[in-house]
């Protein structure tokens, strides 16, 4: 098996000196993307990408010990929770929100007031399960007739919420959680995913009795378009499903979605933010191959022998063509660990925090492989 730990480990090598100095900068701030090559702030509190960067200062501590990355994390997680007053804006984002947040202050530190938190955060979350018709709503939307058309939607990124659920299971010996969960992780199997391996990125119940109402292209091209970081939620969301419940029709779907992706991706490493955009558009979204590499590492745990090589190389095979043309290694000035992602079709090339985030975990879980 190759042995890809020593790549992974001059990477990390360009990580952490990058990260520290932006840490020392930014502290418990919650930056989104960078203008000018310095990040800048999202423009809410209660923005769905905000923990990202707490997430961030978790993995640098665990990997350094350096105190002050615990801190600066402390210190956005307090500013995070002020939003339990309000919970007017709160959606199923509260995942992505808590788990980067109070479930790693948590499970790194012990930390009970980040436990009662990120459970509050879960009973939220679960809360938003529609009981007849099987699904998570994703958003609120604005009052009136835009709240009454979201009603039904559900969309392919809540993958990544639902772990939130797995652990306030384990935390309370409470299933409800976990099967809430599950019966959205199995809506999905049915609704989302086509035969071919490619996903929608939102789909229409009726919230009555759960009947598929339509499909919407969301952030990607069009209706019937492959939205590249939706085909990445589903295959790092299901990989982690499997990892926690252990159910291997939720391997199979990570393992489907992510051969449609690495095909997808067989001719440019870096993927164009839709699958299914205009031959002549030029857009492109290095989160989603980031977001995939981080999941397609955890498929290949999942397997053995030939197939765990194929899926390590082919994560691999992303991670590097970030490296090599999305990283501004040499521009010491440019905060962004990943250049070049797109937050929705043709709305300009920037740096996102998610994509910076998933490349430092997949580097990190390839440099501590233990085989
Ligand atoms: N809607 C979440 C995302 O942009 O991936």
């Amino acid at each position: 098996m190759t042995n890809y730990k020593l790549w992974a480990n001059e990477m990390w090598q360009k990580c952490q000196p990058k990260v520290t100095k932006n840490a020392e900068r930014i502290g418990g701030d919650y930056p989104y993307t960078t203008e000018n090559g310095k990040y800048k702030q999202a423009r809410h509190i209660s923005w769905w990408t905000n923990s990202f960067w707490c997430g961030m200062l978790w993995l640098m501590y665990k990997e350094t010990k350096d105190e002050r990355f615990k801190a600066w994390a402390n210190e956005y997680e307090n500013q995070l929770n002020t939003l339990f007053e309000s919970q007017e804006r709160l959606d199923h984002d509260v995942g992505f929100m808590w788990l980067h947040s109070s479930v790693n202050n948590y499970e790194i530190t012990g930390n009970e007031t980040s436990k009662n938190y990120a459970l509050l955060a879960a009973s939220t979350l679960a809360a938003r399960y529609n009981i007849r018709a099987g699904y998570i709503r994703a958003w609120n939307g604005r009052d009136g007739e835009d709240a009454e058309m979201r009603k039904g939607w559900a969309i392919i990124d809540c993958m990544m919420n639902i772990p939130l659920l797995y652990w306030a299971t384990k935390q309370t010996n409470d299933n409800r959680f976990k099967y809430i969960g599950i019966a959205f992780a199995d809506k999905v199997l049915e609704n989302f995913i086509r035969p071919d391996g490619s996903v929608c990125h939102i789909v229409e119940f009726n919230p009555e009795n759960g009947d598929f109402v339509k499909s919407y292209g969301g952030q990607g091209y069009c209706e019937g378009s492959s939205w590249s970081r939706g085909q990445a939620w589903a295959i790092n969301g299901f990989a982690q499903s499997y990892n926690e419940i252990g159910d291997i029709r939720y391997l199979d779907a990570a393992k489907r979605v992510a051969n449609y992706f690495m095909n997808a991706c067989s001719e440019d490493p870096v993927p164009r933010c839709d699958f299914r955009q205009p031959v002549d558009a030029v857009a492109y979204d290095s989160s989603a191959a980031a977001i995939a590499a981080s999941g397609i590492i955890d498929i290949a745990l999942a397997c053995e022998g030939a197939e765990r090589e194929m899926y390590l190389a082919s994560a691999v095979r992303l991670l590097k063509a970030l490296d090599e043309r999305c990283c501004p290694w040499d521009d010491p000035e440019d905060e962004a660990i990943v250049n070049f992602g797109m937050e929705h079709f043709n709305n300009g090339q920037k740096a996102l925090i998610y994509g910076d985030y998933y490349f430092l975990e997949a580097i990190l879980k390839l440099k501590n492989l233990n085989f």
